[in-house]
This record gives structure tokens, sequence and C-alpha cells, in this order.
């Protein structure tokens, strides 16, 4: 009965049809959506912490309103992305003990500092940027609940880009020192967000399942070069050099050639020795270790409620 079951719901993907929580699906499908889905989650509330870093300093109201509101998105996207991996049959409670016991992984990206205030720029631009890339294909991913959180999370992120974009732009051009604290962030945050996309094809042990479960619809190299030959220009626009010496457009392919990335650094970032892993890490624990009297007197105050009705 289970092939069967298979086959059906084989046949429904060939079709492109959306599988919804309710529906029969195979125990790995469930599994590495719920892996894929929660490292996302895990992204979005950890990737809140290098920008909350600025909100305090950030050298206009206008430019602090707007860093404040791209924040709190990202807290969105993430209680988002929490709930619909919920209705893959895991409890918030579970996801969170993945993520503050080290088990579960979140963006290699956020596991760098934001030094200077031209970091938020190069973050909305190029990380942002990156996430845009990365995740308009998963809009029309199969798992209906998380293609349809993509759909928003994606017209937010090209808010989230462009504020990014705007704080290079207007550094580009004020004084020397602005644009040389932008060349600075670009410098810094250039590699990184290449390697934000995943390792190479050949090392990517999910690609292929996740490719024929329509859960990724491009792969992680494909994304990275569609990443690179868009944000090229934009570089040329703001005036600045990508610190690439390798960087070439290639008439052939019509794209641009690169560099070797620095994959050893990846995986360092990765296994947890990135230059703030454990500043992140700890920020999370500590914020849900602090919240446990909260979490306690909102239970406490539920139970008394409940027991004055029945009494
Ligand atoms: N940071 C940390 N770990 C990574 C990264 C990264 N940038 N890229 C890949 N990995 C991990 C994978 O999670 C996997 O480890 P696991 O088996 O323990 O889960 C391993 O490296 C091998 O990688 P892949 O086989 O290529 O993994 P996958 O098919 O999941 O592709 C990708 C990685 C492209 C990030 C995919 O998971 C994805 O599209 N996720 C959804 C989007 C997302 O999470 N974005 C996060 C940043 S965007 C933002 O938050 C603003």
């Amino acid at each position: 009965e289970v092939k069967n079951l298979e086959e059906i719901f084989e046949a429904r993907i060939a079709r492109d049809e959306k599988i919804e929580p309710k529906d029969w699906m195979p125990e790995k499908y469930r599994q590495t959506h719920i892996r894929q889905m929660s490292q996302h989650a895990h992204s979005e509330i950890v990737g809140m912490l290098p920008e909350g870093n600025w909100i305090t300093r950030a050298p206009s109201l206008r430019r602090k309103a707007a860093l404040l509101a791209k924040v709190q998105d990202e807290a969105g996207h993430g209680l988002y992305l929490y709930s619909a991996c919920e209705t893959l049959g895991i409890s918030r409670d579970e996801l969170y003990e993945q993520l503050h016991s080290g088990k579960a992984k979140y963006s290699s990206i956020f596991n760098y500092p934001t030094v200077t205030w031209a970091d938020m720029g190069a973050v909305g631009w190029l990380v942002d940027g990156a996430a845009i890339i990365n995740q308009v294909p998963l809009c029309n991913t199969s798992f209906g609940p998380y293609a349809r959180a993509m759909v928003r999370v994606c017209k937010e992120e090209s808010f989230h880009q462009r504020q990014g974009f705007e704080i290079m732009l207007t550094l580009c051009r004020g004084s020397e020192e602005q644009k040389a604290m932008a060349q600075d962030a670009l410098n810094r945050w250039w590699w990184p967000s290449l390697m934000m996309l995943g390792p190479t094809d050949a090392e990517s042990i999910h690609t292929e399942q996740s490719m024929k479960w329509k859960l990724k619809r491009k792969s992680n190299d494909e994304l990275r070069q569609q990443f690179i030959d868009q944000t090229v220009p934009q570089a040329d626009l703001l005036g600045l050099t990508i610190p690439d010496p390798d960087l070439k457009f290639n008439k052939e392919t019509g794209s641009y050639d690169f560099g070797e990335i620095n994959w050893d650094e990846f995986w360092q970032v990765v296994k947890g020795h990135g230059p703030c892993n454990k500043e992140r890490m700890s920020a999370r624990v500590n914020a849900w270790n602090n919240g446990e009297w909260v979490r306690d007197a909102a239970m406490a105050h539920a139970e008394k409620n409940a027991n004055k009705k029945i009494a």
C-alpha cells in the first residue's frame, strides 16, 4: 500500500501539485523539509542579531526607523516559518531545543560581525540580495505552507535589499571616508555572501533529492552565478570594486567567471568556528533562559483563569 501511496505522491509532484500538511508524504520528504525550513527559520531569528547591533547607533531617525522595521520583519519571517514547519508534526519547543543545543544549523553568514554602519548597507544589499535569489524559486517549492510563506517573505526581502543598496549609494556619494567605509564593507561581505548560497553542487549532499522533490528548484551553483551576475553591475553603479581579481565577464556564457571560494573558511564557520558563532548562540540561549519567568507567568495565569471558569 505504501508503494501505491508513494506512486500517487510522485505523480502529484510531477504535476506540480502542492503537497499539504495532511497529505501522505514519504517520511524522508517530511524530515528534509523540517531540516531546511527550520534552518531557514533559525537563520531569520539569528539574523536579527548582526543588524540589531546597529539600531541604537543608526545615523538618523529615518535610518533607525527603516532598520528597526527590517529587523522586525526578520522576527516575523522566523515565526511564520516556525509555524509552517510545525505543520509537519514537530513542536516549536523541539525546534528551539535543536537550535539551542547546536543540533540545528543556521546560515553561516550571520556569524560575521557588523563593525561599521556601512555593514548595514552591505548586509541589506548583498545578504538580502542573495536571500532573494535563493528564495524566489522557493515560492514554487512543492510543500504548500513553505511556498506560500516564501511569497510574502520575498516581498519584504525586496524592501530590505533596496534599503541596503540605498545606504551604500548614499555612502558612495558622500565623503572619501564614507566611500572607503562602503568599499571596506563590500570587501568583508562579498565572499561570505557567495558562501551563503551553500557548497558547490558537487559537494551538496541534499541537492539531488531536493530537486527531485521540487523542494529546491535551482542548485546552489546556479543561484550563486545568478547572484554574481546580478550584483556586479550594481557594484559598478556604486563605483565600488568587487574584491575578486579573477572576476571577468565571459562573452561566451554571458556570465561572470569568478575566483576560488575559500571553502575551508565556509566549513569552519558551519562547524561553529566562525568569528561570532559563540556570541550568536549565547545571545539566543540567554534570551530563552531570561524569558523563562515570562513563559512561566503566562502559563500560571492561563491555568488560574481556566480554574476560575471551572469553579
Ligand atoms: N550555512 C550553514 N549551513 C549550510 C549553508 C550555509 N550557508 N549552506 C549549506 N549548509 C549546510 C546544509 O544545511 C547541509 O547540512 P545539513 O545536512 O546538516 O543540513 C550541508 O551544508 C550541505 O549543504 P546542501 O546539501 O547544499 O544543503 P541544502 O540542499 O539544504 O542547501 C541551502 C542549502 C541552499 C541554504 C538550502 O537549505 C536553502 O535554500 N534553504 C532555505 C533558505 C535559507 O535557509 N536561507 C538562510 C539565509 S536567508 C535569511 O535568513 C535572510
